[in-house]
């Protein structure tokens, strides 16, 4: 394997099996836009994604019915909804690079900086159209309202960041709200919706959503530490607002790593498999820088 990708993704060491099989679903979706004129924008959108909220699905999904002792083969609906999941991310990190004028995103321009600010707004639209249509192959209530949780969620965490970098009162504890709201939604749904899909009891998809949400606060707080540069965002206001104390830094790293290990903590409700040990480990990999 290519110790360049490793580098840039982690995850691909340990689960290169698993992202090469979401990876082929998601082309396989996408060409069935080949015909339109978003397509090449598209596939330059979901190129270099770590595919992480997909990878969390599948593996919740396969922790679930590792459970249940039965066939532990992932199905073709949990495989669509990982493209669902990684979808709805990728529409909103078009959207997010826009608000935080963001020029570059995986190594290369950002979307808008290459498509322009049109073409950004009619491709998130475009993608929103995808994951609808995925939904009804899915066919699944209970899927499709998580979906729009995390989506409903994730606009008001943006929204709610946007307005607080005006706040002089910024509190850390507005950080972690519009962290839960704009990146655990999702990570929460991809779990929850792993757990649905793999036939879990209300118990295991509670358990398994609430271990999504910790991992994604944990996920985002990680990623604001190792990125300061971008002077709007909440977390750079709240270093400044510090003074740029390195107490605060090592707090934000306390308060990190206590998220990612209460996470764990919830796996701890769901029986032991191989598959929980590498949705363990994946929480592991949070650590690393990336
Ligand atoms: C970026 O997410 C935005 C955050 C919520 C931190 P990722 O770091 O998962 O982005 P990609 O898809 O791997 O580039
Ligand atoms: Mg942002």
């Amino acid at each position: 394997m290519d110790r360049r990708n490793i580098e840039a993704n982690p995850l691909l060491e340990q689960f290169s099996s698993y992202l090469s099989k979401i990876d082929e679903y998601l082309a396989r979706e996408l060409d069935l836009y080949s015909w339109s004129e978003f397509y090449t924008p598209l596939r330059y959108a979901s190129e270099g994604g770590k595919r992480i909220r997909p990878l969390i699905l599948v593996l919740s999904a396969e922790t679930i019915l590792a459970n249940k002792h039965s066939n532990i083969d992932i199905t073709e609906d949990m495989f669509l909804a990982s493209c669902a999941i990684e979808l709805l991310h990728t529409q909103s990190v078009i959207h997010d690079d826009i608000i935080d004028k963001e020029d570059y995103r995986r190594g290369k321009p950002s979307f808008h900086i290459k498509y322009g600010y049109n073409s950004s707004i009619l491709t998130a639209d475009f993608v929103l159209g995808i994951i609808l249509s995925i939904c009804t192959k899915i066919n699944n209530a209970k899927v499709s309202a998580e979906l729009s949780t995390a989506a409903i969620k994730m606009s008001e965490g943006e929204m709610m960041e946007i307005k607080l970098t005006k706040d002089p009162y910024l509190k850390e504890d507005d950080y972690i709200k519009v962290v839960e709201h704009k990146t655990a939604s999702l990570f929460e749904a991809a779990a929850k919706i792993g757990s649905l899909l793999g036939g879990g009891m209300d118990e295991e998809i509670c358990a398994m959503g609430s271990f999504g949400h910790l991992l994604g606060i944990a996920y985002q707080i990680h990623d604001d530490i190792m990125d300061w540069n971008n002077e709007d965002r909440l977390f750079n206001i709240l270093v400044r607002n510090n003074k740029e104390s390195a107490e605060f830094i090592d707090r934000m790293e306390q308060l990190f790593i206590s998220y990612s290990s209460k996470a764990k903590n919830e796996l701890k409700k769901i029986n032991d498999s191989v598959s929980k040990k590498h949705l363990e480990h994946l929480t592991d990999l949070t650590f690393l820088q990336f």
